[in-house]
């Protein structure tokens, strides 16, 4: 059962630059103005949000079954490992929020064990990629009530009024996306995780700091499909804002940052060049980079204080056997978060 729920948060502009998948060159988009904001600083960046319509979110699908890429794997083996225990704690009639739900394959593993869940909404940016797999869900769970929310969680969500009667509300935030943050973006996020799911707990799935030779592999593939995916955010420049970035003099560059615990996911410029984005030059020296991701690596513990200045009140962790990847068990306050 799928409600035709859209609900979108913030500006028109905003709007805008989620349902850009139409084509149309905007010049008024969130994108438009981010991008041209990004490129003017002395360090060229722009959010990793942007990598994300149809074609982006259909390489990070592809990314995600890399034999470099293990984040997926084994995160999904934790929680195939754990799915009866996390069901148990997710009790009858449960709802679920999924931040970032991209294809929603995790969520089958919890789904296909819990006692009647009530409603699965899936929160993701990039609209038409969110509606099929939305729409994949109600087909395969015919009795759960699918209300995809089409919008951008940095911002004010809107979320379905009736909250379940005898169930928790519980959010899911997996793929370690909370390491696309900057930490005071994390504890803004998860402040706000803490406020929507009052009473109700969060399962964070979070990529641990490891032997950077296995992380650099992960963000470097060999097939070269993270390069893609890097340069979606040109290529979508070029489509939905009219600019002209000549795309093979962007060299994928991907390290992992050891003093700051991250990768770094840039794209440099192969050449002196410049660029336009509405009428508007941006010069790139030869070397020079637009810095696209930062991916954070965390340990239990750092999570465990982050999710506490939050107002969460820690529960289980849940690793894989070489302590790659983490799932945590988060317990939302009851009353007022911390602010
Ligand atoms: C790293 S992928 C993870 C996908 C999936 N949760 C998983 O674990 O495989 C990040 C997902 O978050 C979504 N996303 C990124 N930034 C977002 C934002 N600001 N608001 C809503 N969704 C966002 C992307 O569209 C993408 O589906």
């Amino acid at each position: 059962m799928m409600k035709a729920n859209l609900a979108y948060a913030g500006t028109q502009e905003a709007l805008d630059a989620v349902n850009a998948d139409d084509a149309s060159v905007s010049h008024h988009s969130e994108f438009f103005f981010d991008l041209q904001q990004g490129l003017a600083r002395q360090h060229k960046s722009i959010s990793p949000k942007y990598f994300y319509d149809a074609p982006g979110s259909a390489l990070f699908d592809q990314i995600c079954t890399l034999p470099e890429y293990y984040p997926t794997r084994t995160e999904l083996s934790i929680l195939q490992r754990h799915a009866l225990e996390i069901a148990h704690q997710l009790g009858p009639h449960a709802e679920i929020l999924e931040f970032g739900a991209g294809s929603m394959q995790k969520v089958r593993v919890l789904l296909d064990v819990m006692d009647r869940p009530a409603r699965y909404v899936p929160i993701d940016i990039s609209g038409e990629h969110t509606q099929e797999a939305a729409l994949t869900m109600a087909n395969a769970y015919p009795h759960l009530q699918v209300e995809p929310l089409i919008a951008d969680y940095t911002q004010d969500l809107v979320l379905p009024p009736d909250m379940p009667p005898d169930g928790r509300r519980v959010g899911f935030f997996p793929g370690s996306t909370l390491g696309n943050f900057e930490p005071l973006d994390a504890l803004r996020f998860m402040r706000m995780c803490a406020r929507t799911l009052q009473g109700g707990a969060l399962i964070l799935g979070a990529d641990l700091v490891k032997n950077p030779d296995l992380l650099h592999a992960a963000y470097n593939d060999a097939q070269g499909v993270t390069a893609d995916f890097n340069r979606n955010v040109l290529v979508r420049a070029n489509r939905e804002l009219g600019a002209d970035f000549q795309l093979a003099q962007f060299a994928h560059s991907a390290f992992y940052n050891a003093p700051l615990q991250r990768i770094e996911m840039h794209l440099m410029s192969t050449c002196q060049q410049v660029v336009h984005i509405g009428g508007k030059p941006f010069a790139f020296a030869q070397g020079e980079t637009l810095h696209t991701e930062n991916s954070y690596k965390f340990t239990p513990d750092g999570l465990h204080q982050l999710a506490q200045r939050a107002g969460f009140t820690p529960g289980q962790v849940w690793t894989d056997p070489e302590n790659k990847f983490c799932l945590l068990w988060l317990n939302a306050p009851t009353y007022r978060s911390h602010t």
